[in-house]
């Protein structure tokens, strides 16, 4: 087993999280490299096209200077991931210089919506590859051996790699994620991810439980149920039906199929769309103990008429009273949220609605972006950027600000809590403590004491302090 170190900014969620390479035993024999960037779904993607490239006699490897195949897994979500992934090629190409049997290759997002294009502006990119055509990898690859320039970047109606089972490159050993569908059948008009990960299509429910079966039988105590839009998770069964009873298996009937697995895994998902999430699925995670009770809804902006522009098929009305829902079912449930700013057209009234909604709401966490216009979206089509750079900018840090006074007032109510906690490891800072999660998702670190627990277990904590985004506590007896 090999470990994936990971620099995850948390902060920075979707679009500019980080990788770092595979570390480990480095084996004789051909050699792979994967660095990611993107979504938890770009992660996961990554496991499986480890897991192919194993399958082929490939062993990871930490260091992109000796690999035989070095591979960057890109997003697209806005114009700074690509400019990333730009800056990472400069570095493997200086490297491939030096050794030009080296191949460069592009998965992701970005593949897909630069095609060819990436073959001939990136002189050194030997392959492009897209998020339905991870299985054709080995073949691309030897095509690419013998010096033809191979892409594949056909998106597929079926795919959903199944029957493939992840290599948990990222792993601390109890957490993991399982992705539940893919592609998008969404249209919101900034989002490029329609375009990069094509139609929505749900993953069958029985390899779903039978990994997070196997993940529970591991020692892993955490699955984390991945989809862009969870909540239109749909299987239909052909008899006999695995639970479905009416001859599909609906989110809510997934979520408690996976929890029934054992009350000893916790079980989380993400991303909810708030004019989907369903009252069948609040009551089932009400339901059941080991499903967390945290839910990002990302609301985009609190101003109906932006959220029409985006559409996002929902009013401010409509958002507020799901977020109202939501904690009548579940008083104590943690709710984050994602916001753009400066989307075309937001007036400072449009921008005042997003700041006076997020006071209605008060967001446990918030991700929150300055609109980028990507090409072939329906809003570089429609619309014109016309928010300039300076007020984005400026409208983004009174967001900002205002998620940090709320965050930190929330952060405060915690003190005197005691939480379940899920041992996930030591803490960044010392050895001494242990960190892990609430049922809410706040990472809790507290003190090892002389008590031999381990990583995986659950104990109770009591909060006495916290930073800004941190619990700070004691283990009780
Ligand atoms: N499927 C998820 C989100 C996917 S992208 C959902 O619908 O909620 C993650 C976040 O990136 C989005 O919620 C949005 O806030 C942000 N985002 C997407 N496109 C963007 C763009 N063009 N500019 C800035 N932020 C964007
Ligand atoms: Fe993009 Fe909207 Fe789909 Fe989310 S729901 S991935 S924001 S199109
Ligand atoms: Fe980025 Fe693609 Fe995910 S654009 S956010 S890696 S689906």
């Amino acid at each position: 087993m090999f470990e994936l170190q990971s620099k995850y900014h948390e902060e920075l969620r979707q679009g500019e999280a980080y990788t770092s390479p595979v570390v480990g035993d480095e084996p004789a024999g051909k050699k792979f490299y994967i660095e990611s960037y993107g979504c938890q779904m770009n992660f996961n993607d990554s496991e499986i096209v480890a897991s192919i490239l194993q399958k082929e006699g490939y062993s990871a490897t930490s260091t992109y200077e000796n690999a035989d195949v070095v591979l960057i897994n890109t997003c697209a979500i806005r114009e700074k991931a690509e400019q990333t992934v730009r800056n990472r090629l400069n570095a493997f190409n200086s490297v491939k210089k030096k050794n030009p049997s080296m191949l460069v290759g592009v998965l992701g997002c970005m593949a897909e919506r630069l095609k060819a294009k990436l073959l001939e502006e990136e002189k050194l990119v030997d392959l492009v590859v897209g998020p339905d055509a991870y299985r054709t990898l080995p073949v691309l690859i030897s095509g690419a051996e013998s010096g033809q320039k191979s892409v594949n970047v056909l998106l597929s109606r079926e795919e959903t790699y199944a029957d493939i089972n992840p290599v948990r490159l990222n792993s601390n050993g109890v957490t993991a994620f399982v992705s539940i569908m893919r592609g998008c059948n969404n249209m919101c008009t900034f989002c490029v991810v329609p375009f990069t990960r094509g139609r929505e299509r749900s993953r069958d429910p029985q390899s779903i439980l039978n990994e997070c079966g196997d993940l529970y039988e591991r020692g892993f105590r955490e699955v984390t149920l991945l989809g862009q839009n969870v909540d239109s998770y749909n299987y239909p069964l052909n008899p006999p039906a695995i639970g479905g009873g009416q001859g599909e298996v609906t989110f809510a009937r997934l979520l408690e199929k996976v929890a029934a697995i054992s009350p000893e895994l916790r079980v989380r998902f993400s991303t909810s769309h708030p004019k989907d999430i369903t009252d069948e699925v609040l009551y089932t995670m009400a339901e059941y103990d080991n499903i967390c009770k945290y839910i990002h809804l990302p609301v985009q902006s609190g101003s109906t008429e932006i959220l029409q522009r985006m559409n996002r098929t929902y009013t401010r009305e409509w958002y507020l009273n799901k977020i109202k829902r939501i904690r009548e079912i579940m008083p104590e449930c943690g709710i984050s949220t994602d916001i753009i700013t400066g989307f075309c057209t937001e007036t400072e009234e449009d921008h005042e609605l997003t700041l006076s909604l997020m006071d209605q709401v008060k967001y446990d966490l918030a991700y929150m972006f300055m609109y980028s216009e990507r090409p072939g979206t329906l809003a570089a089509r429609r619309y014109k950027d016309d928010v300039p750079e300076e007020v984005k900018k400026r409208r983004l840090s009174e967001i900002v600000a205002l998620q940090q006074h709320h965050q930190a007032e929330k952060m405060k109510l915690d003190i005197g809590n005691t939480y379940s906690v899920l041992i996930e490891g030591d803490s960044k800072r010392s050895t001494d403590d242990w960190c892990g999660r609430n049922d809410q998702n706040k990472m809790v670190v507290f003190p090892k004491g002389n008590r031999s627990m381990q990583k995986g277990d659950y104990v109770e904590v009591k909060i006495n302090a916290c930073t800004a985004a941190t619990l700070i506590g004691e283990m009780l007896n």
